[in-house]
């Protein structure tokens, strides 16, 4: 069957033969193709796993690899990026010509005149993950009929559940993982840029969990002036000084809530290819060490294997990379502003509610005072220590998150 499918030629044959074509995870795939993804030049990796020939290779339309199984709502997302000017990052399984498959993760960047992909071998957990996403998103296509669009939304909503807040950032924490999957595997551990802009992202990421929460708590603890005010509703004509002080928790805890910069960092990325700077970084690093990577493999595999043109190839490979490296430089520095500016935030929550305590002390002279009478106002100011210590916290461990990564931004300085 093998042999046949090879005799018949690589566009009419569409056998599918379910074994896995093998390659080493230290081997790279490079293509380059035109504006319409016809491609224009590959490495010797890609015509050997996909079984092809130089001249199968050049003018063909890289949907030569196109293996039935891969849902189109990808290929959707990605020429959607692409178009907007970003490198996408996916998974992707591709037939070889004798119908065997393998799978692969493709950074497809767009360049002067086209598209370049550089692909490496998935092994992290998220692969296994992917593979399910994708399983779904086929089985949708099919019984559906859905439109690569309408297939690509559900994907995403799909990668959603699976806590990344769109494809961008998905994509982005898939590139991350792969690289520090392979590395592993091959005992090298990710440069100290990515290193740095990873703890960057982490750290950003934490911090906004942390002034979520705190949101939260402080919505929560709404409930609990409610509860003041009924209490208070009990003493009748005495209840003027605790409705006065249930009045001005409200008021101060929404002032906190509502505060235009509390708003700003709550707010969710919106659209597909929404991302913060510090996550573009880790991407954009990433990308560049993998390009820096493909140019030292293809360089090799060139001499060994008297591949022509690769000189010019890697020139537009070292190009993408030495941009990136500007881009990330500067996403970064971002970053780090951003997280300066969160710290900043947390200290401003920090002096609003310790205007809050103050009244919680008012609320306890009142407390003392009222003692007989009013015994739900102990189980309350009980409910208020709670969330100020919650709320506490919270805000050191934000101050701590920036300060480990400020230290560790002037240790790598
Ligand atoms: C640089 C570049 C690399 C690509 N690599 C692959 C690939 O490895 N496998 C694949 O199926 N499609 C790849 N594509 C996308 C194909 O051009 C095509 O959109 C896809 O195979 C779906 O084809 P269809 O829309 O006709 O179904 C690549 C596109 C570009 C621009």
């Amino acid at each position: 069957m093998h042999a046949d499918a090879a005799r018949s030629g690589p566009r009419a044959d569409k056998t599918l033969v379910d074994q896995e074509v093998p390659f080493r995870a230290d081997e790279l795939f490079f293509s380059r193709t035109d504006t319409r993804g016809v491609i224009r030049a590959f490495n010797p990796v890609f015509a050997r796993v996909g079984g092809y020939s130089a001249e199968e290779l050049v003018g063909a339309p890289h949907k030569l690899v196109r293996h039935p199984e891969m849902p189109k709502g990808v290929f959707w997302l990605m020429w959607e990026g692409l178009k907007r000017g970003h490198s996408v990052g996916a998974y992707v399984k591709n037939r070889a010509k004798d119908g065997r498959f393998y799978w692969v993760f493709a950074v497809v960047s767009p360049v002067d005149g086209g598209y370049l992909s550089v692909r490496l071998k998935p092994t992290s957990a998220l692969f296994t993950t992917v593979k399910e996403v994708y399983a779904r998103a086929l089985g949708r296509e099919r019984e559906r009929s859905l439109t690569p669009e309408q297939s690509a939304a559900a994907i995403e909503a799909d990668l959603i559940d699976a806590g990344f807040a769109n494809y961008g950032v998905f994509q982005i924490e898939a590139l991350r993982r792969e690289h520090a999957s392979r590395e592993g595997a091959r005992k090298r551990a990710v440069t100290p840029a990515l290193a740095a802009s990873g703890h960057l992202f982490d750290v950003k990421r934490e911090i906004e969990q942390e002034l979520r929460v705190l949101c939260v708590n402080l919505k929560e603890a709404e409930l609990i002036t409610t509860n003041m005010k009924i209490q208070a509703c009990k003493l009748k004509s005495d209840r003027g000084p605790i409705n006065e002080i249930a009045k001005n928790y409200e008021m101060m805890m929404r002032d906190i809530r509502n505060h235009p910069r509390v708003i700003q960092t709550l707010r969710d990325d919106q659209g597909t290819w929404d991302v913060a700077d510090e996550a573009k970084s880790v991407f954009m690093i990433a990308v560049a060490d993998l390009m820096e990577e493909m140019v030292t493999f293809f360089t090799q595999e060139a001499e060994r294997e008297n591949h022509l043109g690769a000189t010019a190839e890697m020139e537009v490979v070292a190009g993408l990379r030495d941009r990136y490296r500007i881009e990330a430089d500067r996403a970064m520095q971002d970053g780090y502003r951003a997280v300066r500016q969160l710290s900043a935030d947390a200290e401003m929550i920090r002096r609003m509610v310790t205007g809050l305590a103050m009244v919680r002390v008012v609320l306890r002279v009142e407390a003392g005072i009222l003692r007989e009478r009013l015994s739900g106002l102990q189980s309350i100011l009980g409910q208020l220590d709670r969330f100020h210590d919650e709320v506490s916290a919270a805000l050191e461990r934000v101050q701590d998150a920036v300060t480990s990564l400020m230290r560790d931004r002037s240790l790598a300085a």
